[in-house]
């Protein structure tokens, strides 16, 4: 395939897995600028609907809140893919979730641990930051995921990155990037498929049981001001927090920006 698109080379690799809704043509490449750049430059055409992008490198790979996403070539599963979903499934806080717990189980296949999912696009083992999730939508919508996979300790701390993890640091078994991609592309799919048949309870469940801090003493911090109280529960409808008089306190998923430890 030949993207069109002013200096992006043609990738080196073509998938076609036997996949239900995304993953039917997944494009490899050596290096991008970020995937989801490219991802979001396929949203010109709705045949693109499932396309994943997956990268050894990105030059300008880009994180949440204008950040940038770094990693060494051939380190980590650097995958965006592209969706046109229908309406109701265009909430950022369902695809957070949807990636976020497509991201736990790949781990749990990959290394046999048990992720948890920090409010609302990080992924931790043993309290380090493997997987990060950034969800753009415009023409289409575009989820991009970077899984750490095979750093050391001593790499991402000469890069800084001193609260981040990969899944080598915490498994005896060897990490394969490929592996754990194509992994991840079939969790994305088999939970993409039930939520486009309408369960989305399923995930409700897995994402609530996955979140780190539920039952804990907890500060939301929302659009509109911080709420103290234990994490009493949470769904789509709402955040619950139980405040120390006993009440409880219904936050808008969409208002919620961070929970921190209280
Ligand atoms: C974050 O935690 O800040 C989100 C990080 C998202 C990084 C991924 S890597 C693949 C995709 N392409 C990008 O440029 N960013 C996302």
């Amino acid at each position: 395939m030949n993207s069109g698109r002013k200096g992006i080379v043609d990738p080196r690799e073509e998938w076609r897995l036997d996949t239900r809704r995304l993953g039917k043509k997944v494009l490899l490449f050596d290096e991008v600028d970020s995937t989801n750049d490219l991802a979001a430059f396929l949203a010109e055409d709705a045949a693109n609907d499932g396309v994943v992008i997956l990268a050894d490198a990105q030059t300008s790979g880009r994180g949440q809140h204008g950040r940038s996403w770094q990693s060494p070539p051939g380190s980590s599963v650097l995958l965006s893919v592209l969706l046109f979903p229908p309406p109701a499934m265009r909430r950022p806080v369902l695809l957070a979730a949807w990636a976020a717990v497509s991201v736990c189980e790949t781990i749990w296949q990959c290394t046999g641990l048990s992720a948890k999912i920090k409010w609302p696009n990080d992924v931790l083992v043993h309290h380090r930051k493997v997987a990060g999730i950034l969800i753009e939508q415009g023409r289409g919508t575009v989820v991009g995921i970077g899984l750490n996979v095979r750093q050391s300790t001593e790499e991402l701390a000469s890069a800084g990155l001193i609260e981040a993890g990969s899944l080598a640091m915490f498994s005896d078994r060897s990490q394969d990037c490929r592996q754990a991609a194509e992994l991840l592309i079939r969790c994305l799919d088999e939970e993409y498929d039930r939520l486009c048949q309408g369960d989305l309870r399923t995930l409700e469940i897995a994402w609530k049981n996955r979140t780190e801090l539920l039952g804990r003493l907890v500060e939301v911090e929302c659009l509109d001001g911080n709420f103290r109280g234990r994490l009493f529960d949470m769904g789509w409808e709402a955040v619950e927090v139980q405040c120390s008089d006993g009440a409880i306190v219904r936050l808008k998923p969409e208002k919620v920006k961070h929970i921190r430890n209280f």
